[in-house]
């Protein structure tokens, strides 16, 4: 998606360990009107696969998947990662374990929000080692729902999680794969 791999040569900045700062559109400023056109790049990627509910974690994929929701006409609903009194005792669990932060934490929905009939579309912001998205879809998987697919704004694909995801025959729609940082910039794939 070309906006989009504009925008990140423009206001992206690469830090150290391998980290992509898109706080100024993605992760804190929210820049609506590209958020507008993510969705819309979305719903084409997804063109003609039934879906009735779009699932992302919080906090970063909100934001995303909320304002493609719009061009899909369905609900959305986020795992929480926080353990809850007000989060129904009757949850669909899936375990994470971040690399980044080198610990395990788990993801949850609360039962009545998924069901076996739900053709569910998963979204989120990155894709690096893959297991938020392997989370997500065991709780896809627990609630004998379908998984149509996964949309992510942006894959780091020097990392395993593509690779693992499309391996297990997961449908990964990435809207700008990153090949490498080079000398603090970044080198895109497509
Ligand atoms: P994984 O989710 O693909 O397994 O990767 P990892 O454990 O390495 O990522 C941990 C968190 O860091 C995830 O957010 C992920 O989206 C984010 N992340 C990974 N690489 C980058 C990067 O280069 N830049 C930025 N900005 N974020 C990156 P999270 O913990 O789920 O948090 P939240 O932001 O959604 O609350
Ligand atoms: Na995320
Ligand atoms: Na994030």
């Amino acid at each position: 998606m070309e906006l989009l791999r504009k925008k990140i040569i423009q206001d992206g900045r690469v830090l150290e360990g391998n980290i992509l700062k898109v706080d100024s559109f993605l992760n804190h400023q929210l820049d609506i009107e590209l958020l507008n056109e993510i969705g819309k790049e979305f719903k084409k990627r997804f063109e003609g696969k039934e879906i009735t509910k779009i699932l992302t974690a919080e906090v970063s994929g909100i934001a995303i998947a909320a304002i493609a929701a719009q061009y899909f006409n369905v609900p959305v609903v986020f795992a929480k990662k926080s353990e809850s009194k007000t989060l129904d005792n009757e949850t669909y669990e899936g375990n994470v374990y971040s690399y980044t932060k080198g610990k395990q934490y788990r993801v949850r929905v609360a039962k009545r929000y998924i069901s076996e009939s739900d053709k569910i579309l998963v979204i989120d912001d990155f894709l690096a080692n893959g297991q938020a998205i392997l989370g997500l879809k065991e709780i896809v998987d627990s609630a004998n729902a379908s998984l149509v697919g996964v949309g992510i704004v942006i894959e780091k694909g020097f990392q395993d999680g593509g690779n693992l995801l499309r391996k297990i025959g997961i449908n990964i729609q990435s809207l700008a794969i990153v090949e490498k940082f080079q000398d603090g910039a970044v080198v895109f794939k497509y």
